[in-house]
């Protein structure tokens, strides 16, 4: 089963403390052949010979053997723990890495909620299944194995009694085994399809509020939790039936031993601490099989996440993410021809042509939906054109490296993200070795400064969850001295003022004065004032530009900006 040998691999990156554990586990289940060895010997030849003189040494032994076991057993669950929790961390830091570097695109068609449970729930359960197959599942071969071969040297018509329910076990856990995984695989898709449902709801509890839609929201909730409910009662209801038959198969085994050890005992066969060393060793024996059904459930669940997290690690990576040009430098020169995208079925931009000249403010506008913002998505390169080219300088971006594009550019974007941390590290994110002092300068120069003063914390104030600690506008400004901060070539402002009122837009609109300056920006806006001011504006409709020209010229031709504009005069 290649995912089980992938699963696996993963444990060759600790050859030492795999190893270790393996031998640890192979020590503590030779041990286990002591204890029948040192009863039969109590039987046979301490009672049977008279040899009085024996019995305290042969108690020593045993003793030992079990203290030595138990020694063992402690140092191995350390040395398992150890050995698990890093294959964890490494598995859960590769996948968040691996997270990272994935499309923006792939995040459209993965929700939030199964990605978490993804890198909470199916890591361990993946790395459980290293640890466990070294510790549990190859030493219960071993056992099995070796406790046959000591049965075996003691007694062959003996073993074969002992061993016949076991093919019987054997088939029905078989059969159990492949029955049950697609049962484990639903139950493991509900569970996640919860964990979504309450990551969505709880990012929306606002929303929830406000509408009174709690009830409804409930309702979904305890459906989706009912459902884990019965797809994990489906996986219990077969273990109700299987095992206690597996028992009922394995425990009459055990008289049918005894039975017929007694017999064989009768006619001299054998000793009789033969059938009563048998009977010890049917611990060590069984022990094995008893574990198969915890076994095999960890297993299967395990598999299971393993595919779950295999498919996000084999999923391609965002293309020339690191590896692509970067030019020494750029002048803010950017030039669309005829590009034409889709996020999914139908046409999203439609045969796009622009120009910027360095230095430049662009503006785009039209109605919402018209494609605006995913113009600016895909100078981003969060999306790639299907086709068409986009030119920066004389580089087609496709050509570029991602971070040297990122990097040159900076983006204000419609709803503006803070990460629930100190407002130094949302501003860092940005110019990463700003002193203090520049970081002020930039809040000044964003209108920001004034209320960041005022507060208690100044810029060790935490953000909250996406920044719910601030008011729109502020936000808004925070993100331009972000961007300020960053001081890219290439500016693109979405909607960057449309949720402030007259006051602090005034205030927003000097902040991106300020931060337009000397370079080619890109604005999506809705206001009149900020669009007229353009060097260039392009106007969308359905993914298409219908009119471009300067404001005047625009205004001239009296198509739909001269009608946006009168709408927004009547304001
Ligand atoms: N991630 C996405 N996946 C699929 N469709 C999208 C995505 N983002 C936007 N769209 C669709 O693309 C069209 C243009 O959206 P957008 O560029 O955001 O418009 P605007 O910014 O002009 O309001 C809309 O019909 C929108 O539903
Ligand atoms: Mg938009």
């Amino acid at each position: 089963m290649p995912t089980l040998l992938r699963v696996f691999r993963r444990s060759l990156s600790y050859p030492w403390r795999a190893s270790g554990s393996l031998l640890m586990a192979i020590a503590c289940t030779l041990l286990v052949l002591v204890l029948p060895g040192v009863t039969q010997r109590f039987i046979d030849v301490v009672i049977g010979q008279r040899r009085a003189d024996l019995l305290i040494p042969t108690a020593v032994i045993g003793i030992s053997a079990i203290l030595a076991r138990q020694i063992l057993f402690t140092l191995r669950t350390f040395f398992n723990n150890a050995l698990e929790q890093r294959l964890i961390h490494d598995l859960r830091v590769q996948l968040y890495d691996k997270l990272q570097r994935l499309p923006v695109k792939w995040f459209d068609s993965n929700s939030s909620g199964e990605i978490m449970s993804r890198v909470a729930d199916d890591v361990p359960s993946m790395d459980r299944v290293i640890v466990e197959g070294i510790d549990q599942a190859l030493t219960a071969v071993l056992q099995f194995t070796v406790v046959v071969g000591y049965m075996l040297h003691q007694s062959w018509q003996l073993t074969l009694v002992t061993l016949a329910p076991i093919p019987f076990i054997a088939l029905i856990t078989a059969w159990y085994s492949k029955r049950s995984e697609p049962l484990w695989q639903e139950s493991s898709e509900a569970t996640s399809a919860l964990n979504s449902l309450l990551h969505d709801n709880l990012s929306g509890i606002r929303q929830i509020k406000a509408y009174t839609v709690e009830p409804e929201a409930l309702d979904r909730f305890e459906a989706a939790s009912r459902k884990v409910g019965e797809k994990l009662m489906r996986v219990m209801k077969g273990q109700a039936i299987i095992w206690p038959g597996v028992s009922f198969l394995a425990e009459s085994g055990i008289i049918l031993m005894v039975g017929c050890g007694a017999w064989w005992t009768l006619h001299d066969k054998i000793t009789p601490g033969t059938p009563i060393a048998f009977l010890v060793a049917w611990g060590f024996l069984f022990d094995p099989i008893s574990r198969i059904n915890p076994l095999s459930q960890l297993f299967l669940r395990g598999i299971v996440s393993a595919k779950r997290v295999f498919t996000i690690l084999d999923t391609p990576d965002e293309s020339n993410l690191t590896e692509g040009l970067r030019p020494d430098s750029f002048s803010g020169r950017v030039r669309f021809d005829d590009v034409s995208f889709s996020y999914s079925d139908g046409p999203t931009l439609r045969q796009v042509s622009l120009e910027a000249m360095p230095g430049q403010t662009i503006a785009l506008v039209g109605p919402t939906g018209a494609s605006k913002s995913t113009v600016l998505n895909l100078l981003t390169r969060f999306y790639e054109a299907n086709s068409g080219s986009i030119l920066l300088d004389d580089h087609p971006i496709g050509s570029l490296s991602k971070e040297w594009l990122r990097d040159n550019t900076g983006y204000v974007t419609q709803e503006s993200f803070l990460f629930n941390t100190t407002l130094r590290h949302n501003l860092l994110l940005a110019g990463r070795n700003a002193s203090d002092q520049e970081i002020w300068i930039a809040l000044e120069a964003a209108n920001a400064a004034s209320f960041v003063r005022e507060l208690p914390e100044g810029l060790d104030t935490i953000a909250g969850e996406r920044g719910v600690r601030f008011s729109g506008g502020e936000k808004q400004r925070l993100s331009i001295a972000r961007a300020l901060l960053k001081n890219p070539p290439l500016l693109l402002l979405d909607e960057a003022t449309s949720a402030l009122d007259n006051n602090t837009e005034r205030l927003v609109q000097e902040a991106l004065d300020n931060l337009r300056a000397d370079r080619t920006s890109f604005v999506i806006a809705h206001r009149l004032s900020t669009v007229r001011k353009a060097d260039h504006i392009y106007v969308l409709e359905h993914g298409h530009v219908t009119e471009h020209g300067t404001h005047q010229e625009l205004l001239a031709q009296g198509g739909l900006y001269s009608k946006l504009c009168e709408a927004s005069l009547r304001e």
